[in-house]
């Protein structure tokens, strides 16, 4: 099945409301799993980037396991934004320490820190030119970042899409059902992710289907 690009940002009130509510424990537990069993996470104190954090739910989840860095997350959306600086503000647990900025990516607003791990979760297949965060990994990286990138992975047809909707997400909001059909028709297979990374002189970072498409490895 060819690809269907979605809408980059997700603008919209009640999906981001939605999108907030939704239960991801299971999912998004198991992101923070995947990056201990990618890497050597002990050394993990500095500065972490989410790219894509939408409202923040892995963000916060990565501010819980690494509790001495400071986290710089990443949302073009301002409705995004506001519902991860809402949650940081009833938390008040991580204040001083996670950051989320409003910033298109790729874009200026970016704060140069040695970040030293790149963390982007469901990003990848909203965006229209991939190269976007290829390019921007290279740029906010130095050598030794660790990189992990987890995304949804294209099914061969819209059946298969109904289907997986229809097994994982059958109990969410509409707006949420329909927000993951829209999602795995954007979403690249794996081979097109490894010519990416190929083009982008990226291509030492493992590509590997799990549950979801990861790509990860040290810069
Ligand atoms: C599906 S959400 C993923 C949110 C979060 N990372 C997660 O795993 O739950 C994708 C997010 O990427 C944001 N986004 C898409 N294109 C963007 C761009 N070019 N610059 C900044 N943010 C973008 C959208 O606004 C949306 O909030």
């Amino acid at each position: 099945m060819e690809r269907i690009p979605e809408p980059e940002l997700m603008i919209d009130l009640a999906q981001a409301k939605a999108y907030s509510e939704a239960d991801f424990e299971s999912r998004h537990s198991k992101i923070i799993k995947l990056i201990d069993r990618s890497f050597n996470t002990a050394d993990i104190s500095g500065d972490i980037l989410d790219l894509g954090c939408g409202p923040g739910d892995v963000t916060f989840r990565l501010a819980r396991r690494f509790l001495s860095a400071d986290i710089t997350a990443i949302d073009g959306s301002p409705a995004m934004i506001s519902q991860a600086q809402a949650r940081l503000l009833r938390e008040q647990t991580f204040t001083n320490r996670m950051y989320f900025i409003q910033a298109l990516i790729p874009g200026l607003a970016i704060p140069n820190k040695p970040y030293q791990l790149i963390v982007s979760t469901s990003f990848l297949h909203h965006l229209h030119q991939p190269e976007v965060l290829w390019q921007t990994v290279i740029k906010y990286s130095t050598p030794g970042t660790k990189v992990f990138i987890a995304d949804l992975c294209r099914p061969a047809s819209k059946r298969a899409a109904r289907q997986m909707v229809q097994q994982h997400a059958s109990g969410e909001p509409d707006v949420l059902q329909q927000d993951f059909y829209h999602s795995l028709l954007a979403a690249f297979t794996a081979e097109e992710v490894e010519k990416q990374l190929l083009a982008a002189g990226l291509s030492n970072l493992t590509v590997e289907l799990d549950d979801y498409l990861l790509i990860y490895g040290e810069i």
